[in-house]
């Protein structure tokens, strides 16, 4: 054991000591940022997780020591006991960006407790390594001033949410990783039972029906930060392991649950960021989401709205426009987005617009630029277009002189993704949310009204469009097998600048009700018993009305520190292919491991043949 440690406790970390503590004896270990000589003397920056302290070994001082500084090098772990003296008195100048930038530790006595080797990364805020050599060199990467800052406000995050909900009641529980695997929802990670040959249990995706059995039970209030794991195609706001703040409450309606969450987030906002935020948050429908941003995420930072064309050009019957009358007849819809003459764009920028609209699938781009008394030029619809119906149009978008109209047309859901991809795509041309200050470079929204059901193009079948548990809302019960297209569900979301960061419900409380909810995703009553019985008998006995929420805590993290990927807010994550770079995992196992939980691999058989 180092003598260093037994005989001295530190005395500081490397981001307090100031002129106020000057002649100080202190006791300061960390790791060794850089070197340099000047003047005769050694100095090194020792750095900690709170920030750089400069020391200095000087020959007048102890010429061994000062003799044995020569070997120091970058990423040393050591421990000194020295001085605190004026940096300016001693000939140096001070530096206003560190708290310690005003003195510096003349050093007594050195002690390394590990030498390191050539780091194959430079432990500094701003690099240009690639990810690949920084995940797999993680522990040097997380290191780094803005990792540490990340996990810093991630720490924050998760204690003010222990901290509100424990006192508004909340009991924090854990459920289990190892469940019920049951097919349908995310894909799940399976993991054979070796004690169960041929079974398989799932890892969670959420804690979702054990919360809702948690309620059941009477537990009125519950809350985890939940691990979660999905198999899912991983995308930059997707990682297959992740993070909720989960949340169940009985005996509550939408604006409870909301009310909770708000007062959370702005709780976070305080603690993590110092931002008062504005209770309660705006509402938007999920029809109005789309039909103004085509998206069920919009970020409302900024404008660049949508206007839904169809029933005003059906008025003109298509205005004289063949495209348009074509369209119409086809039952398709006809949408535009309304760009404002400030944002200016050549002719050859508006023709780039149309090749992302290619890329997306879309058919092409139509525009139209408005000009003195609402005429369009750039427009291969200026020519043949009805003044009546021009006029409409312009009205319909509020169009004004030097605007640019831009037209998509054709199935509902490709043409709210593609002016909802051209919006973004303008906005971060345009740098319209990038330059905001304070409040306004924050909007919290919440979506309601979402439907209770997609409609699975390949299959031909419903699925639940956010889980199968989640209420009609009231009085649509009855169109459940009906016409299940039609029915809404008692479902939120709530959205940060853009991003899905919540999401939850009012679960059904009525086995009857469920049971439908079943048939309508065309499950059999042997399918129903098989997946879910457990929860249909725990719904016999007396379940109280519920509802609650999950917080992706990874997203919000992600966003509230500026991260622009998951991976910088995740100590260990994986890749886009699903690996670690740090462990290597997944790696092959041998074959007794494989035998003893029943496996054959088929991968295996393949390299072996
Ligand atoms: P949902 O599936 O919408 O709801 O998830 C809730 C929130 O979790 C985050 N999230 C993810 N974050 C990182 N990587 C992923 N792969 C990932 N998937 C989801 C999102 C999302 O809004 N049990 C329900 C909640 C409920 O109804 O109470 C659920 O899991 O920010």
């Amino acid at each position: 054991m180092s003598e260093f440690l037994s005989q001295h406790k530190r005395s500081h970390n490397c981001n307090t000591l100031t002129k106020a503590d000057l002649g100080r004896e202190v006791i300061l270990m960390g790791w060794i940022d850089s070197l340099r000589d000047h003047g005769g003397r050694r100095f090194v920056d020792l750095r900690d997780r709170y920030g750089l302290t400069q020391i200095v070994f000087k020959p007048e001082t102890d010429e061994a020591q000062h003799a044995r500084a020569q070997e120091l090098r970058n990423e040393w772990c050591i421990g000194i006991r020295g001085v605190v003296e004026d940096r300016t008195a001693n000939g140096g100048s001070a530096n206003p960006r560190l708290t310690t930038g005003e003195i510096e530790i003349n050093v007594l006595e050195l002690e390394v407790f590990n030498k390191s080797a050539v780091p194959p990364l430079q432990i500094e805020d701003n690099i240009d390594t690639s990810e690949e050599k920084r995940l797999q060199n993680r522990v040097l990467d997380l290191r780094r001033g803005p990792l540490q800052r990340n996990f810093h406000l991630r720490h924050r995050i998760a204690q003010a949410t222990r901290a509100q909900l424990d006192e508004e009641g909340f009991l924090e529980i854990e459920t289990p990783i190892l469940v019920k695997y049951t097919p349908g929802g995310a894909r799940n990670f399976v993991v054979p039972s070796r004690l169960n040959p041929g079974s398989f249990y799932a890892l969670a995706e959420s804690p979702q029906l054990y919360k809702q059995m948690f309620m059941m039970a009477g537990f009125d209030r519950y809350f985890q930060i939940a691990k979660c794991f999905r198999d899912e195609d991983l995308r930059g706001d997707r990682q297959p392991e992740f993070t909720q703040i989960d949340l169940e409450m009985s005996f509550v309606q939408e604006e409870d649950v909301q009310g909770v969450v708000e007062r959370l987030v702005a709780r976070i906002f305080k603690e993590a960021m110092n931002i008062d935020l504005q209770l309660p948050f705006k509402r938007m429908s999920y029809a109005d989401c789309m039909a103004r941003y085509g998206s069920d995420k919009p970020d409302l930072r900024y404008g660049l709205e949508h206007t839904i064309l169809t029933n005003v050009i059906a008025d003109f019957d298509g205005g004289g426009v063949p495209f348009f009358k074509s369209t119409l007849d086809d039952g398709l819809m006809i949408k535009a987005m309304r760009v404002p003459s400030e944002y200016k764009m050549s002719r050859a920028e508006t023709d780039k617009l149309e090749d992302l609209v290619k890329q997306l699938g879309g058919a092409g781009l139509g525009r139209a630029k408005v000009g003195d008394d609402g005429a369009w030029s750039q427009s291969p619809f200026a020519k043949v277009i009805s003044d009546e119906c021009r006029l409409a149009i312009n009205q319909a978008v509020s169009a004004e002189t030097g605007d640019l109209i831009l037209f998509q047309f054709g199935k509902p859901k490709q043409v709210h993704m593609i002016l909802a991809a051209l919006r973004t795509h303008l906005a971060k041309k345009f740098e319209l949310a990038k330059t905001l200050k304070g409040n306004d470079a924050w909007s919290l929204h919440w979506v309601t009204d979402f439907p209770l059901f997609e409609h699975d193009e390949e299959s031909g079948n419903h699925v639940a469009a956010h889980h199968p548990f989640t209420s009609p809302q009231k009085g649509h019960e009855d169109n459940l097998v009906s016409d299940p297209g039609s029915v809404l569900a008692r479902a939120y979301d709530l959205v940060l600048n853009g991003n899905e960061i919540g999401g939850g419900s009012i679960r059904i409380h009525d086995d009857q009700v469920q049971a439908k909810v079943f048939d309508a995703l065309a499950m059999s009553d042997e399918e129903k018993q098989a997946k879910f019985g457990f929860l249909l008998e725990a719904l016999r006995y007396g379940a109280p009305p519920h509802g609650g929420l999950a917080i992706g805590l990874d997203r919000l993290v992600m966003i509230l520190t500026g991260a622009t990927s998951l991976r910088d807010v995740i100590a260990y994550p994986k890749t886009q292919r699903g690996t670690d770079l740090l462990t290597g995992a997944p790696t092959p196992v041998d074959t007794h491991q494989l035998k003893e939980v029943h496996i054959l691999s088929t991968a295996e058989k393949k390299t072996n043949a």
